[in-house]
């Protein structure tokens, strides 16, 4: 083969790599967080469990009322546990390019309103204002895993769910823009502060600080990065809109065909 000279000068191959060298240390970094993060949020309920054992053995006489509530208070804990090792699996999984999505043609409207009616009919949306914005003649198909592109949409919705108060309005809606599907979820929630929404897609960040071992609304921050995977895996991508206090849209783009 013949010899070509590089077409980058010197002083653009130093930057690249500098640039490059500067990315590798940021992944280094946001690594070494997610271990953090996440080892920390495992030892919360760990440590709830192994009091929980410690206090049952050092009782002489256990009631039945008193064995039910404690094995209650442990099982929710292990379910939290759960929940973390399977998003931190799927999270794995989903990086892994070499493990084929199962994607087919899909007609997104109706698949969007199954997807809603589905929701209305769960309870814990009950206190939540509904509202589906899909135009009945979209005629937008794309090529989706279904089941994966449910998790997205219902990562989503647990957060529009968990960000917002009774009598909030979470909307799902869809048309196109120029050549693409937009799909976005809206809340009337706590919306995200402006210096956060950056990065809310990050692996483990969570808005607030305090990574509190409260059941109801604990979280360990891998719900958006599963959501950005999977929309990025399908060819899409998601983007954040919020205002403090007012709520959220997030807004999936697909390509059609
Ligand atoms: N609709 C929303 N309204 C307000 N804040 C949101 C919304 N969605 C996400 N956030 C903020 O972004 C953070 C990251 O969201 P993400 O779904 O990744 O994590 P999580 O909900 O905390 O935990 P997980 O989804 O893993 O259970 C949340 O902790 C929350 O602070
Ligand atoms: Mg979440």
């Amino acid at each position: 083969m013949k010899y070509q000279k590089p077409q980058l000068t010197y002083d653009e191959l130093a930057a690249a790599l500098m640039k490059t060298n500067a990315e590798l240390k940021e992944m280094e970094q946001s690594r070494s967080e997610f271990y953090a993060n996440i080892s920390h949020d495992l030892r919360s309920p760990l440590a709830a469990l192994k009091s929980s054992v410690e206090y049952l053995q050092s009782l002489e006489h256990v009631s039945d009322g008193e064995l039910a509530g404690t094995l209650s208070i442990m099982q929710g804990r292990i379910k939290v546990m759960e929940t973390m090792v399977n998003d931190m699996f799927l999270l794995t999984t989903l990086e892994n390019t070499d493990i084929p999505f199962h994607t087919e043609k899909v007609m997104m409207g109706p698949f969007l309103e199954e997807f809603f009616f589905e929701r209305e009919m769960e309870q814990r949306y009950s206190k939540r204002k509904l509202i589906l914005t899909v135009p009945f003649d979209l005629k937008a198909c794309a090529m989706i895993d279904a089941d994966k592109f449910m998790r997205l949409l219902d990562n989503l919705f647990t957060n529009a769910l968990k960000y917002s108060k009774d009598g909030d309005e979470i909307e799902l809606g869809a048309g196109m823009q120029e050549h693409e599907l937009a799909i976005w979820v809206r809340d009337s929630g706590i919306g995200i502060p402006a210096d956060k929404v950056k990065r809310v897609f990050d692996r483990t960040f969570t808005v607030s600080k305090a990574r509190t071992p409260d059941l109801e609304k604990s979280g360990c921050g891998l719900g958006l990065s599963i959501a950005k995977t999977i929309a990025e895996r399908m060819g899409g991508r998601i983007e954040c809109e919020s205002k403090e206090g007012e709520g959220s849209v997030f807004t999936i783009f697909l390509p059609v065909i």
